[in-house]
């Protein structure tokens, strides 16, 4: 781990390539160590000021047994949307859950996902696929479009709509490219819900990590939406908390709400203590941090834009609109479906394939910019030198 920086002025302070290796996390420990890993979402970022704080006191004070979350976690989270968006939470109405993955997993249960169809858009987080798995549903996917904008496919998911699957799943942001759908396009998506029946469940994850100057609209807040629609949320990616295991299921209307009452209540017993106190505090005290990271990660993006331009012309980019996160075209370097293989092998940087969000990804990789200056740099020159 990095030493613990208690910054006064909340500036994101990030490793450089000494301090990144005392991690422990999957990021740093899947590759040999001579492969710079720049493919799972993990941030090399120290914690904010506020989260360090609450941690360390947590730990010194031998306060690691279970979680309780309510009512802190529903209200600093309703604080956070509000401040944030504009989106009025009802505490009362937020379900703590250990991650994302397992409160849709719980969600698709509760909409009687089994044995039915369960929409979603490719290129998506690969995960998408396994949750539907799980719960002995099957997958259906609507590409978004493949124009290079990255829209929903209205007409398609009505097509899928009239099927009457028991679920449409939503990133929003969108991982992996890195989209904000605008709030014309989620008012058409309710309507489509709506007319037929279809529960939509938003992945709200990356919303923190909307960039300076983008429009981050939460799904339930569209109008109509409340009454079809849950949103998953969470604090993990945003302040790197990803193994501290919380998050939540917000419901943002009576009925909503009274789906996630069904919700087995052994689940809440299974979010982590440390991750509801660091949500706690990354909710209450977190925003000048936040702003602070999100305004590097835009100078991240700006860096990458010049290093391909300059290295690696070839590969083609659209700017993200949030997250840290580059879905980058390699199509044109001539490595068929596979080029992070290339990457890897030759230049010893790990990306994410593109074929894992999808066959739309196919001849794609998802570079993970949450990094120092230096290690993008870095990560950069080594998959210029992998095509050399
Ligand atoms: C869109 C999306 N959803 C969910 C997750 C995983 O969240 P969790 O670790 O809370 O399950 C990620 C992780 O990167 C993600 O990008």
């Amino acid at each position: 781990m990095t030493t613990p920086v208690f910054d006064p002025v909340s500036i994101p302070v990030f490793d450089t390539g000494t301090t990144a290796r005392r991690r422990r996390s999957a990021k740093w420990r899947t590759h040999p160590a001579d492969v710079l890993p720049m493919f799972v979402a993990e941030m090399d970022v120290a914690l904010a000021p506020p989260v360090q704080r609450v941690l360390a006191d947590a730990v010194a004070a031998s306060d690691t047994g279970y979680a309780v979350a309510l009512p802190e976690l529903g209200q600093a989270l309703a604080g956070f949307t509000e401040r944030r968006w504009g989106w009025t939470v009802d505490p009362g109405w937020v379900a703590p859950v250990p991650d994302v993955g397992v409160g849709m997993v719980e969600v698709l249960r509760l909409l009687g996902a089994a044995g039915r169809p369960v929409v979603f858009s490719p290129p998506v987080y690969p995960p998408f696929w396994n949750w539907v798995t799980e719960v002995g549903a099957h997958a259906v996917e609507v590409p978004l479009t493949d124009d290079g904008s990255w829209r929903l496919d209205l007409p398609a998911l009505e097509r899928a709509f009239a099927q009457r699957p028991a679920a449409y799943l939503l990133c929003n942001p969108h991982n992996p490219v890195g989209r904000v759908p605008d709030a014309a396009e989620l008012a058409a998506l309710v309507e489509l819900a709506t007319r037929y029946g279809v529960p939509l469940v938003s992945d709200e994850i990356h919303a923190p990590l909307t960039l300076p100057g983008e429009t981050f609209t939460p799904l339930l807040t569209v109008p109509g939406a409340a009454d079809v629609a849950l949103a998953l949320v969470s604090a993990s990616k945003a302040f790197n908390l990803a193994g501290l295991k919380c998050a939540a299921v917000v419901a943002g209307s009576a009925p909503m709400h009274a789906v996630l009452t069904r919700m087995p209540p052994d689940v809440r017993w299974r979010a982590g203590h440390l991750g509801v106190l660091a949500s706690v505090a990354a909710f209450t005290d977190g925003d000048a941090w936040l702003d602070g990271l999100r305004g590097a990660l835009a100078d991240r993006f700006d860096t990458l834009g010049q290093l391909l331009a300059e290295q690696l012309p070839q590969v083609r980019w659209c700017r993200p609109q949030a997250t840290f996160l580059a879905w980058l075209d390699c199509r044109a370097v001539g490595e068929g479906d596979a080029p992070f293989q290339r990457f890897l092998q030759r230049g010893r940087v790990a990306v994410e394939p593109g074929t894992r969000f999808g066959a739309p990804g196919s001849g794609f990789v998802r570079l993970n910019v949450g990094t120092s200056h230096e290690l993008l740099t870095e990560g950069v020159a080594r998959m210029a030198a992998a095509l050399r």
